[in-house]
C-alpha cells in the first residue's frame, strides 16, 4: 500500500534540499531516507553499519558511531562540503535495551544506552547547530533539527526505565537548545509505533520483562503502526512549513486513526 501524503508537500521546497539521518542503516532511519529521496531531497546517511543510498538518490553515506563526537563532527563537515547546507538533520539512532526491571540491569548495558540515546543525540545536536548556524541566514528557511523521542519519555512503561529516561533527557535537551538557537528550528518528535527491528525485539519479550508486551503484539496483528513514509512526510513538513506543531516536543499523529 502506498502511504498517502498527509498534506500537500510543496516539491519545490524539498527537492535538492539536504536531509541528514543518523541510524539510517535499517528501521525508521532507512525508511525516512527512502521517502525523503522520493521527495527529491539529497541525503547524508550514517550508522555504525554504513547505510546504502536509496535507488536513484544522491548524497553520501558513512559508517559513524554517534557516541564518537569527533566522528559525528567530521561527518557534519563532510555533509556541508560534499552535499550542501543542511535543511533537515534527524538524530534517529537509538537503542531500546536494557529491557526488564531496573534492579536486574547490567550496568554496562545502562552505560551504553545512555551513551547512544543521550550522548549520541547531544553529539548530533552539537554538530548540527555548529554547521547550521552558518547557513541560518541564507534565506531558505530555518534549518530544522529533529531529535527522535518516544512516548516513553512521559508515559511509564515498566521494563523501559533507562529508555524512557533517555528519551525524557532528549526532550529536555531539545527544549533547551530550541531556546538557545532562535535561528534554528529544533524539535523532539515521537514517531508513534513504527514497524522496525526494535518493534520485533519488543514483541519477543515476555510479560515479566515487559508487562505491556501484549499491546504491541496486538498493534502488529492489526497492522496499525505508522509507516516510515508517514513519519517522513511530517518531518519533511517541518521543512516545507506544512506541519507546525505547537510545542517543541511533538508526536506524529496515528496514521490509522
Ligand atoms: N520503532 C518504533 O516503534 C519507535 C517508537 C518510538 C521511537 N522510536 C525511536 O526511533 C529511532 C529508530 O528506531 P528503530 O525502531 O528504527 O530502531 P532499529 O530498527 O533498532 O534501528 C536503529 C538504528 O540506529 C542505529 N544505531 C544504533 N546504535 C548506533 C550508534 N551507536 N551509532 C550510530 N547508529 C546507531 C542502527 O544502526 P547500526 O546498528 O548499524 O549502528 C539502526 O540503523 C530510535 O531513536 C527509537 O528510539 C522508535
Amino acid at each position: 500500500m502506498v502511504t498517502p501524503v498527509p498534506f500537500a508537500l510543496p516539491a519545490d521546497q524539498l527537492a535538492g534540499r539536504v536531509a541528514v539521518v543518523t541510524g539510517a542503516s535499517r528501521g525508521l532511519g532507512a525508511g525516512l531516507a527512502a521517502r525523503f529521496a522520493e521527495h527529491g531531497m539529497d541525503l547524508a546517511l550514517c550508522a555504525r553499519t554504513e547505510p546504502t543510498l536509496p535507488a536513484g538518490a544522491t548524497g553520501l553515506t558513512a559508517a559513524v558511531d554517534v557516541t564518537d563526537a569527533a566522528a559525528v563532527d567530521a561527518f557534519a563537515d563532510r555533509v556541508v562540503d560534499e552535499v550542501g547546507p543542511v535543511a533537515l538533520w534527524v538524530n534517529n539512532a537509538g537503542v531500546l535495551q536494557p529491557i526488564g526491571p531496573h534492579r536486574d540491569h547490567d550496568p554496562s548495558e545502562v552505560d551504553r544506552a545512555l551513551l547512544v540515546n543521550v550522548g549520541g543525540v547531544a553529539n548530533g545536536t552539537r554538530a548540527f547547530t555548529r554547521v547550521a548556524r552558518a547557513d541560518a541566514t541564507a534565506g531558505s528557511g530555518r534549518p530544522v533539527l529533529v531529535n527522535v523521542t518516544s512516548g516513553a519519555a512521559t508515559s511509564v512503561y515498566e521494563g523501559w526505565s533507562i529508555y524512557g529516561a533517555c528519551k525524557a533527557a532528549v526532550d529536555h535537551l531539545t527544549r533547551t537548545v530550541a531556546a538557545e538557537e532562535p535561528a534554528l528550528a529544533c524539535w523532539a518528535v515521537a514517531p508513534g509505533i513504527v514497524e522496525t527491528g526494535m518493534q520485533a525485539l519488543i514483541r519477543s519479550q515476555d510479560a515479566a520483562s515487559f508487562p505491556a508486551v501484549e499491546r504491541f503484539r496486538q498493534i502488529h496483528a492489526d497492522g496499525s503502526a505508522n509507516a516510515p513514509a508517514w513519519v517522513a512526510d511530517h518531518l519533511a513538513g517541518l521543512v516545507a512549513g506544512t506541519w507546525a506543531p505547537d510545542d517543541v516536543v511533538a508526536r506524529i499523529p496515528n496514521e490509522h486513526g
